[in-house]
Formats: C-alpha cells, structure tokens, sequence
C-alpha cells in the first residue's frame, strides 16, 4: 500500500531523531518515496546525510539550497506529500503547529500541506503532561491531524512515564491502518475505457469524435489514488495519467477496444465505461489513400461491437458495471433504456443541452440513475470532482 506513495518526514529536535532513520528505512523497504526535512535545530540531534543516504533524497532544512541558492519550494513539497508524518514532534513544533506558526521550512510545508499529517510526539513526561501540550495537541487533532501517541517508558532525562516516540514500526502499521481507510478501493480491480475510437477510412482518414478522454482520466485517476488497481483502455488523446500504479492500454478502433475490455473485465471487480465509442465503421478499409475526384461519394458504414452490452452479457453477480450515456435529446428515458438494454448498474448521464457538460471541456455536469431507476443530479463541477462523485455513489452502493 506504500508502494509509489510521496512521503515527507519531518524530523524535529529531540533525542527520539536517532528513530526517524529507522522509519525512514521502513518506508523505503515498502516502496515509498520518502522526502526528508528537518527543523534548523534538528542537525544536532542526526546528521543530515544519514537521512539524505537512506531517503535516496536530498534532506530539506532551509528555504533556500545552500549549494545552488535555488529556493526549497514549501508549496510545492506540501502538494507532493500523500502523506506528512512528523516523528520525532517535540513540544516546541507542536506548539507551533497547533498555532500557524510559519518560522522554518518544515512548518511552512505543514501549512501548505493537503495531505494528512500524521504527528508522534517525544519529550519528557512533564512536558507531554503540561496543559498547553494537552491543549496543543487536541486543537492538532481538531484540524484533522492524527497523533500517533508516545509509549511509556523510561525517557532520555532518566525519568519513567510518558514521552517515549511510538517506534518507528508502529508508526508505518499506524500509517497503513489509516491510509487503508483513506483508501477505500484498496486492492480493488478497476477497469475504465476513455476518449474516442477512430475506424479507418484509408490510411489517412478516419471516423472519429471531439471525446478529449478527460472525464475517464479523471476516473482512472480517482480510482488509483483510493488505492484501486485501475487499468486503463484509451482510444487516441492528449491525456497522461498522473499516478504510476495505473495501468495504461492504448487502443484506436472500437474493435480493439472490444477484445481488450473483454480480456481485462474477466478479472475486473468495477468497470466503468467512458469511452466515446464510434457506433459505425466503413465496412472496407481502403488499403491505398483514396484519391480525389469530382464524383460525389459515399462510405458504407457498419456496425461496430457494442463492449459495454456484451460486458453486461459476460456480467457476474460481483462485479458492477457503470455506463456513460451522452445524449442530445429525451436525456432521461435514453438513459433508462441503457441501462435495461446493456444491464447496467448505474449511467452517467450528461447532455450536450447542458452548458461546460460534454466533450473537450475541463468541466461536466452529470445525473447519475441506477439500475432500479433512483436518479442523482449534479452540478457543473470540474471533471475531478465529478470523478469524485461517481466513486462516492459507488462507495455507497458497495456499502448498501
Ligand atoms: N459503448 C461501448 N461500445 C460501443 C458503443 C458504446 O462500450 N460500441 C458504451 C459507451 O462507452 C458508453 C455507453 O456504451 O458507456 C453508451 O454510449 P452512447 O454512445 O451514449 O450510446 P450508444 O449505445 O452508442 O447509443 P446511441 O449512440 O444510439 O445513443
């Protein structure tokens, strides 16, 4: 679960850092990439190079790079963290945190972070016991953050109690507990298609769509960052997925799109179907470029394999199949009817009617009806949210 996941640890002063080198080793053995930073007073406690050599990155201290001058971006490693653990925490960067205090690199990351925190505290048992920490602590835990709560035991100034740091292999079990909560999809088997399909005329030309592949993107995205197992099958885009774990299979005809869907739907738990799929193909490809002539032409067109309605055929009573419905008119009674016809257990609806909903644009504005016909509206909302969405009505549904 840790495999890929963007880790900060913030190493703070306090005898407990001789820890953070074990942790560090922990999360790197489980596959995560790990960033290190320490408060300025924090050198005193472990060199920097032990945790830049174990961290395989270099270890962040100032805003500015000493070497190269060039500015150590709080913002950006905040966005970079999918998870921020601060171990060891002593009572003065609690104090600090629990009041927006921004005097050093670690702490400005904190505040730039979106990502949970995860903080372990060490000091000694008075300070641990001392109201303002109490009340430090808690206000931490009322912005979201997760204590990871110190052991007790015999502590670095020779008094017994509590203020021991939480080992470093309860710290990461701490960690997968909550991200395995966090992931709700954890270990689930998803497949989504996206974008357009393109049927040959010759081998120039084609028959193709405006699908931008950004409203399945945005699933496929969604999908892995709950922790999903996501293959992806795309027809021709502009897009590049984000989270390494997805699995990407590029295809271009709606025939391709068939035979790879229905390999990987045997093993698939959820399939959602964004794909923009071309309903026709010129019966014959031409195989040389077709020249120009003054008479007027046309194409015979065929049918293509409707994958969506063959997967509800080839559909078993554990696994949950999701359509889209792209529709101009009669939106409603189109949709129900998909949902019978290639049974469905849910379509996303959107209409072209719809301002910022549809092909190309960054936004959708879906309705999602399920297959006894109960129906959710949306508003227009950008196509990462709506992504959202849809896995919450399926969470719900998986709950149910
Ligand atoms: N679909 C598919 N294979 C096709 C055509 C459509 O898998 N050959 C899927 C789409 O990915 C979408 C759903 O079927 O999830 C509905 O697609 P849509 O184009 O809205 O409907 P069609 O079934 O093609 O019917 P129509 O074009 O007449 O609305």
């Amino acid at each position: 679960m840790l495999l890929n996941k963007n880790i900060i640890i913030g190493v703070t002063a306090g005898i407990a850092a001789y820890k953070s080198a074990y942790l560090v080793r922990l999360l790197i053995t489980a596959g995560a990439n790990v960033k290190v930073i320490m408060t300025p007073s924090a050198v005193n406690f472990i060199t920097p190079l032990t945790l830049s050599t174990l961290s395989k990155n270099p270890v962040l201290i100032q805003f500015q790079n000493d070497t190269n001058g060039q500015w150590n971006n709080h913002v950006e490693l905040g966005l970079w963290a999918d998870a921020i653990i601060i171990a060891p925490a002593s009572a003065n960067t609690i104090s600090k945190m629990a009041n927006g205090i921004c005097d050093n690199l670690l702490l400005a990351t904190y505040l730039s972070a979106r990502c949970k925190v995860y903080i372990a505290p060490a000091m000694d048992l008075d300070m641990y016991q001392h109201p303002a920490t109490i009340e430090n602590l808690k206000r931490l835990k009322s912005f979201g953050n997760s204590i990871i709560n110190p052991g007790t035991g015999e502590l670095a100034s020779g008094l017994f109690g509590e203020g021991r740091m939480a080992e470093p292999a309860e710290i990461k079990s701490h960690l997968l507990k909550s991200l395995s909560k966090q992931n709700y999809f954890y270990c689930k088997k998803v497949m989504v298609t996206a974008g357009p399909t393109y049927e040959a005329i010759d081998p120039v030309r084609f028959i193709g769509n405006h699908s931008s592949a950004k409203m399945g993107f945005a699933i496929a995205e969604e999908f892995a960052n709950q922790g999903a197992e996501v293959t992806l099958i795309c027809g021709p885009n502009a897009c590049k997925t984000i989270n390494p774990t997805i699995k990407r299979i590029d295809i271009t005809s709606a025939e391709e799109l068939y035979h790879a869907a229905i390999n990987v739907f045997k093993t698939t738990d959820i399939a959602i179907l964004s794909a923009a799929v071309a309903d026709y193909k010129p019966a014959t490809v031409a195989i040389k470029k077709i020249k120009k002539t003054s008479e007027t032409k046309s194409i015979e067109l065929v049918p293509t394999k409707d994958t969506l309605e063959a997967l509800g055929q080839l559909k078993k009573t554990n696994q949950l199949l999701i359509g889209f419905a792209l529709e101009t008119d009669n939106e409603l009674e189109n949709a129900k009817a998909k949902i019978k016809k290639k049974n469905l257990d849910f379509i996303v609806l959107n209409s072209l009617n719809d301002a910022g909903a549809g092909f190309k644009t960054d936004t959708n504005k879906i309705t999602i009806i399920n297959k006894n016909n109960k129906i959710i509206k949306f508003e227009l909302k950008s196509k990462v949210d709506v992504a959202k969405d849809i896995l919450d009505v399926i969470k719900k549904d998986l709950k149910a």
